[in-house]
């Protein structure tokens, strides 16, 4: 069994890895918002609810220069990434409440007004993320938050009304006498672990529950950009497939197809800069790219519960005679899931289309993996596995590549 919740807070966790300067945004909004609700009397459901909304509000951030330009105070089109954080977690039940709350974060109180924006109607809970967000933003990395105070209270006193609601402002400026509050969110990423209070829909995930949230997190990895928007989605697919002709047995294979689903989960440091750029990455750019297996690895090992399927999904750029990374693990310490990630990750990357390139033919595609296995980089049983069933795995792959493509180009729709 997974905590819905720890798995939550690492995709927040990755995706504020993207710049030093978030400096743990996410996770910041969620402690004040959590805290800013406990003043307010909120229920426990709602403060649950405005406490993952928090850990998830800038999600749909896909720039780092995006996700940093909402840092300013009076930040400038601010709806774009709230509207895609909503289209990104919608359809997923579990999060379609806070989705709703993401969607309106930056809508101003505007003296009562702004419960409604653009037609629709706008929560409580947004206007809390609202005001949660913004002092968040005011805080200074260059000296004690303690020494703060003053100056934070006093700009977001002299925006109430206008920007807050009154209320909550009142809230806030009860909550600020409080020293633990800034010691904690001083201390968010190391301190006292507040998450312990949040019982977030008290789910814990059997592994089909798991593969539902885990192919949620994969579009959240990879609609960031057009480049990777399908690539997951068929690296779970094949990995899964392939383990199936390897006669593992349903639930590993089941574990391989989540584990495809988020091989790439560190890949969210990774700025869209980058992963977009249109010429060859220059060293320190391609160090960054590399980190991204083992940002995987350090974010699913948080998770109780997921050891095996971390194992089968970090290990994707491990190669047999050690020459991978970042770990240099040999043939004997990888498990049959991490090679046959690899695998799928490699012949996923090879075969399928990308906008500046059509995917690799069969020969083209069987000559790269078999020349890797003849020397020694992939487990040549699991190559020669694909080669016999080439077609069938091909088809899997297109098929989960196309309902995704689907997915992808109305979501993209929406985005202009
Ligand atoms: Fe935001
Ligand atoms: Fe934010
Ligand atoms: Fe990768």
């Amino acid at each position: 069994m997974v905590s819905l919740l720890e798995l939550t807070l690492q995709l927040s966790r990755a995706s504020d890895m993207v710049s030093p300067e978030l400096n743990n945004h996410q996770r910041q909004v969620a402690y004040i918002a959590y805290n800013l609700g406990e003043e307010l009397n909120f229920d426990k459901k709602k403060l649950n609810e405005v406490s993952v909304a928090g850990i998830l509000h800038d999600v749909g951030g896909l720039s780092m220069q995006e996700r940093i330009s909402v840092l300013k105070f009076e930040a400038i089109n601010p709806h774009k990434h709230a509207r895609i954080g909503w289209l990104l977690l919608k359809d997923y039940r579990e999060f379609a409440e806070i989705a709703r709350i993401i969607k309106f974060h930056h809508v101003d109180w505007d003296y009562g007004a702004g419960l409604r924006y653009e037609g629709e109607v706008v929560m409580q809970e947004s206007h809390l993320i609202h005001l949660a967000d913004r002092i968040a933003t005011l805080i200074s990395h260059e000296d004690k938050i303690i020494n703060q105070v003053d100056r934070i209270i006093k700009k977001i006193k002299s925006t109430s009304g206008r920007k807050f609601n009154p209320e909550y402002v009142q809230a806030f400026e009860q909550l600020k006498d409080k020293e633990f509050f800034w010691y904690d969110l001083e201390s968010i990423s190391s301190g006292r672990n507040f998450y312990k209070k949040i019982k977030f829909k008290d789910q814990n995930l059997d592994i089909d529950e798991l593969i539902g949230i885990t192919k949620l997190f994969a579009r959240v990895i990879d609609f960031r950009s057009n480049f990777t928007a399908v690539h997951s989605e068929g690296v779970s697919a094949v990995a899964k497939r392939l383990a199936q002709h390897q006669g593992c047995d349903e639930l590993t294979c089941k574990k391989i197809q989540a584990a495809g689903y988020v091989h790439d989960i560190g890949k969210l440091t990774v700025s869209k800069e980058i992963l977009e750029k249109p010429a060859a990455l220059t060293k320190a750019e391609f160090s960054i790219m590399k980190e991204h297996t083992y940002h995987t690895y350090v974010l699913l090992c948080q998770v109780k519960g997921l050891e095996e399927i971390n194992e089968y999904a970090s290990m994707h750029h491990e190669r047999l005679d050690g020459s991978g990374y970042p770990f240099k693990l040999k043939r004997e310490e990888l498990s049959l899931g991490a090679r046959i990630m690899a695998v799928a990750d490699i012949f996923t990357a090879l075969s399928e289309n990308r906008p500046y390139r059509k995917g690799m033919k069969k020969e083209e595609v069987v000559e790269i993996l078999e020349r890797m296995a003849a020397d020694n980089k992939i487990d040549a049983e699991v190559v020669k596995t694909l080669i016999n069933n080439y077609h069938d795995v091909t088809e899997i792959r297109i098929k989960s590549q196309k309902k995704a493509r689907i997915r992808y180009n109305d979501f993209a729709k929406l985005l202009v």
